[in-house]
């Protein structure tokens, strides 16, 4: 056989020749790990649709922060899980100084002043109705919700949070976040905006952690469609001119082409959310022992850094940070 072809196998023939050309890689500082905290005391609950989560009360917390510190990760984002009495029709537990995330913040940031946390700024862990924003006539009202989210991440900032991530998708919410925390004097503190954030029913198990499935109808009048895929780049653009200093694409799995889409469209840090249903999906195959759950994460997670993203929040960031240990 004497014809031309081209022989990719030669640069694939040994271990080292593989890590010498590996294009994307895992660090433990790409890795953003979600905690939720929640009132009370001696309370580590695992979630029972998330095996390996917990919500934790803050005599708890610490130990579980220590462990987080000790494995090389940066940062924590933090969401709260309030009793339910203490919920009501405008989420004040949300922007509440004594509030269950402030309070958490305070801790950590006491204990571990250099670990970076993340305050998920929303209102729907807080509403006796579950939405994101104030409800009236079973619409959720967008203008009248956004001084409460400047108010929330003031809260959290004077809390000791170095980073704002507001979820919530209410029109303008970047700008009006940015406006309350430089008029509170906050002007350095970054805003990680869940830019491109789908109506998505991987946020199941999360809702079982956090309580916060809503009581009524469904976020599809402010959380994306699916379907959509320009929408993204209008979504990230006006975050931008808002005033957003990381993009959040949400979920990531089904939605790597989007990614990739704000990566070439933008120039910003690009955040991909690994989903709660995301964690559930795999954690459950590996528990029944259909997939070997370390490769599988790892791939999973290595699709998301080629997709184009600079960070990753996900629920499997400890076990990740384990790993690379062991490599
Ligand atoms: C709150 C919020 C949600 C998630 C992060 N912040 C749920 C939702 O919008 O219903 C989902 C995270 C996950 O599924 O892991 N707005
Ligand atoms: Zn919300």
């Amino acid at each position: 056989m004497d014809i031309q072809f081209s022989r990719h196998r030669r640069l694939r023939n040994s271990a080292n020749m593989r890590a010498m050309l590996r294009e994307n890689h895992l660090r433990v500082e790409d890795f953003i790990y979600p905690i939720f905290v929640v009132e009370g005391e001696k309370k580590k609950n695992e979630v029972s649709s998330m095996p390996g989560v917990f919500q934790i009360s803050l005599d708890l917390l610490n130990e579980e922060i220590e462990e987080v510190v000790s494995l090389g990760i940066k940062s924590i984002i933090l969401f709260g899980v309030p009793d339910s009495d203490h919920k009501d029709e405008v989420g004040s537990g949300a922007y509440h100084d004594h509030g269950i995330v402030q309070l958490a913040t305070r801790q950590v940031k006491e204990v571990y002043p250099d670990l970076i946390v993340v305050a998920d700024t929303c209102l729907c862990e807080f509403t006796d109705h579950g939405h994101c924003g104030i409800v009236e006539n079973g619409q959720v009202l967008n203008d009248p919700t956004l001084d409460l989210l400047a108010r929330t991440a003031v809260s959290q900032v004077k809390a000791g949070a170095d980073i704002i991530a507001p979820s919530n998708m209410m029109d303008g919410f970047v700008a009006a976040i940015r406006h309350g925390l430089d008029e509170a004097g906050f002007e350095h503190i970054p805003i990680m905006s869940y830019a491109v954030k789908y109506s998505s029913a991987y946020y199941g198990p999360f809702r079982d952690a956090a309580q916060s499935a809503p009581q009524f109808g469904d976020r599809k009048t402010y959380q994306m469609d699916p379907a959509n895929r320009e929408e993204a780049i209008r979504e990230a653009g006006s975050d931008l001119d808002e005033g957003a200093d990381f993009l959040i694409v949400k979920p990531a799995l089904a939605y790597l082409d989007i990614i990739r889409d704000v990566k070439n469209n933008f120039n910003a840090p690009i955040v991909a959310y690994n989903v709660s249903g995301e964690y559930s999906m795999i954690k459950a195959a590996a528990l029944n022992g259909w997939v070997d759950e370390k490769t599988i994460v790892m791939e999973t997670l290595l699709g998301m850094k080629r997709a184009g993203v600079d960070l990753i929040i996900t629920y499997f960031a400890k076990d990740v940070a384990r790993w690379l240990k062991e490599e």
